[in-house]
């Protein structure tokens, strides 16, 4: 228990509190500043200086939590590891960020202080604060920072209105003709969309996001058609080319702008005072993501994962369930769990690995981390790290407690009634693609295959190579996507080395069950990757139609050719029949 508060000296409690609360409005005015900076970018097309951007906005988190740890470490002397005196700091800081739009970052900043300076205790609710001590109110409009244009149709004249007031610093190549399209698709998805396909497109407002939303090449506008309680997401996504700006796609169903926001994406920038109330008007749209994941791809990667703490914490209390093994083959690096009505799984690294896998843990932890600050491309799972979480120890069946520890004994602990893990990647839980293609009917399993090549181009595109391919190693998301969550081989494509097999000159050789040549760490055979398929039939047919230019060195060698010239490929998170003009060039 954390002693009274009383024993702090109460100047040095303020200054504290002070402390972190500068430094926190300080990290927040920077991380708006480069959201503005992005949308600069963006106008003019300096998609280079946009990756760079979004790579440091990813350091700027951990930098300025290491910075007002060294200050306080100065400030507090031996104090700082005082937990009254943290809890008075607590005290201070909640009456100093009561008010603020963004308090919940501001919690989660106070937070991550408190695990650095405390990093093997668990929560404790006299100096860390709880997410959801203040839930989000959800009417399902919510409104902040949107602009409402009261219409009964959506019209070439109120799309204008919206792309005008966008107030984007670049001139649309034809508005007038963007505008006419984007109406057009926007009324069908209408008609279609909201409330089970009516017949008309009437409906009662349009409400769209003020912030714009950027990724790589995309600005996006987020806006929503409401009619009643029925609601519709309507996204416009924007693109800039040298003749000038032009609205590429128009996305009206909730699956679409779903995917938009998919956890296997680089997260948005957009410069908004009140996080909160976006994410509120977001869910209104997007009802079945959690809070933790919209945060997320807002980029609050934090707070994302305090909604995600808290989300787990409240599922395991509300549900008598058990933890199990997760579905699928067992890896040889990851024990893997999951609570079956939970849609997360949770990966422990063993304590030790098979020759086949000869690397350290260290360094799976390295390339887990470095999936963080690439961009993924719709085809990697992000996932959350976590230390230190504690799960009652009866809702563990028994079967699995036993094994995690005795493969993981160094991560997991069991302490009375608890269950200690020390380390843990929480990452969204998919249908591993083995066990889809032998469970699901052969017209879906065809096109989760076919899509597990396009995954394949993808990632080599932006210079990923995920090591492992195989079946088990990829799974499929609800909307039948196929990404990769096994990390432990991954490595940058322009790194590996791409060969041919050599041909067997002896009998022996041929002969041979093991390679007879040597295999350096980084030598890929393309060849292989046919035998290592696992596909029969009907499937592997399919798949070569499409395929099998993946088994040629050249395929490759080409990919390796575009991401050494530096080539930005940017990888749309729409299809081409959602395009006003499919077929047109995107920018280069
Ligand atoms: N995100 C996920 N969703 C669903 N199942 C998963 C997920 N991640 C892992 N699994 C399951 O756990 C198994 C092991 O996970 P993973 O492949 O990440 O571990 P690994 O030890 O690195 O595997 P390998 O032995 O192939 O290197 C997978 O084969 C799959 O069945
Ligand atoms: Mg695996």
């Amino acid at each position: 228990m954390t002693p009274p508060s009383a024993a702090a000296p109460p100047g040095l409690v303020e200054r504290g509190a002070d402390t972190i609360y500068w430094a926190f409005d300080e990290h927040q005015h920077r991380l708006r500043a480069i959201t503005r900076r992005v949308q600069q970018r963006f106008e003019r097309r300096d998609w280079t200086g946009i990756r760079r951007d979004t790579v440091e906005r990813l350091t700027l988190y951990p930098r300025s939590l290491h910075q007002t740890f060294e200050t306080l470490r100065d400030q507090l002397g031996a104090g700082i590891s005082d937990r009254g005196l943290w809890a008075a700091m607590k005290g201070a800081y909640a009456m100093a960020v009561t008010g603020r739009n963004d308090f919940e970052l501001a919690e989660t900043y106070f937070n991550s202080l408190t695990r650095k300076v405390f990093p093997h205790l668990g929560v404790d609710p006299a100096i860390d604060y709880g997410a959801g001590d203040f839930p989000l109110p959800y009417k399902g409009w919510e409104m902040a920072d949107a602009r409402m244009y009261a219409v009964r149709h959506v019209d070439a004249a109120v799309v204008r209105k919206v792309l005008e007031d966008a107030g984007l610093r670049a001139p649309f190549r034809d508005l007038e003709r963007d505008a006419r399209l984007a109406a057009a698709h926007i009324e069908r998805g209408i008609r279609e969309g909201l409330a089970g396909g009516s017949e008309t497109a009437e409906i009662e407002a349009l409400d769209v996001l003020r912030p714009i939303f950027f990724r790589n090449k995309g600005a996006y506008l987020i806006g929503r058609a409401r009619r009643g309680e029925a609601v519709l997401p309507i996204v416009l996504a924007i693109l800039n080319g040298e003749a000038g700006l032009w609205v590429d796609a128009v996305l009206p169903t909730e699956d679409e702008t779903s995917l938009l926001f998919s956890f296997a994406r680089w997260y948005f920038h957009i410069d908004v005072e009140s996080p909160r109330g976006v994410i509120g008007f977001l869910r209104s749209i997007l009802p079945r993501k959690r809070v933790s994941e919209l945060y997320l791809s807002l980029g609050y990667k934090h707070h994302g994962k305090t909604e995600l703490y808290r989300e787990l914490m409240d599922h395991i209390a509300g549900s008598a369930e058990l933890f199990v093994t997760a579905p699928g083959q067992r890896g040889l690096v990851m024990e893997v769990f999951t609570l079956p009505s939970y849609e997360f799984v949770f990966k422990v690294i063993k304590d030790a690995f098979p020759s086949s896998k000869p690397f350290t843990r260290e360094q799976v932890m390295e390339r887990y981390r470095s999936v963080l600050l690439v961009d993924r491309v719709g085809r990697l799972a992000g996932f959350h790290e976590f230390e230190h979480l504690t799960f009652p120890r009866a809702r563990f069946s028994a079967e699995l407690l036993d094994r995690l520890l005795e493969v993981a004994g160094r991560t997991v602990t069991v302490d009375g009634d608890k269950v200690v893990v020390r380390h843990v990647y929480v990452e969204r839980r998919v249908t591993p693609l083995d066990l889809y293609v032998r469970d699901r009917p052969l017209q879906e399993a065809r096109s989760a295959v076919l899509d597990w090549g396009r995954s394949l181009k993808d990632m080599a595109a932006a210079d990923i190579f995920p090591g492992d391919v195989l079946l088990k190693n990829f799974g499929v998301t609800r909307h039948g996507r196929v990404i990769s969550y096994d990390y432990d081989e991954l490595r940058a494509l322009t790194e590996c080395r791409f060969l041919p097999l050599p041909e067997a000159r002896t009998e022996e050789q041929e002969m041979a069950s093991e390679p007879w040549y040597t295999v350096g760490e980084n030598d890929i055979f393309p060849e292989e990757l046919r035998t290592f398929l696992g596909l029969e039939g009907e499937l592997r047919t399919a798949f070569l139609r499409e395929h099998s230019d993946l088994f040629d060195v050249a395929f490759w060698h080409r990919m390796q050719e575009r991401n050494r010239l530096g080539e930005i490929i940017d990888f749309f998170p729409y299809g081409e029949a959602r395009r006003l003009r499919p077929g047109w060039r995107r920018p280069a």
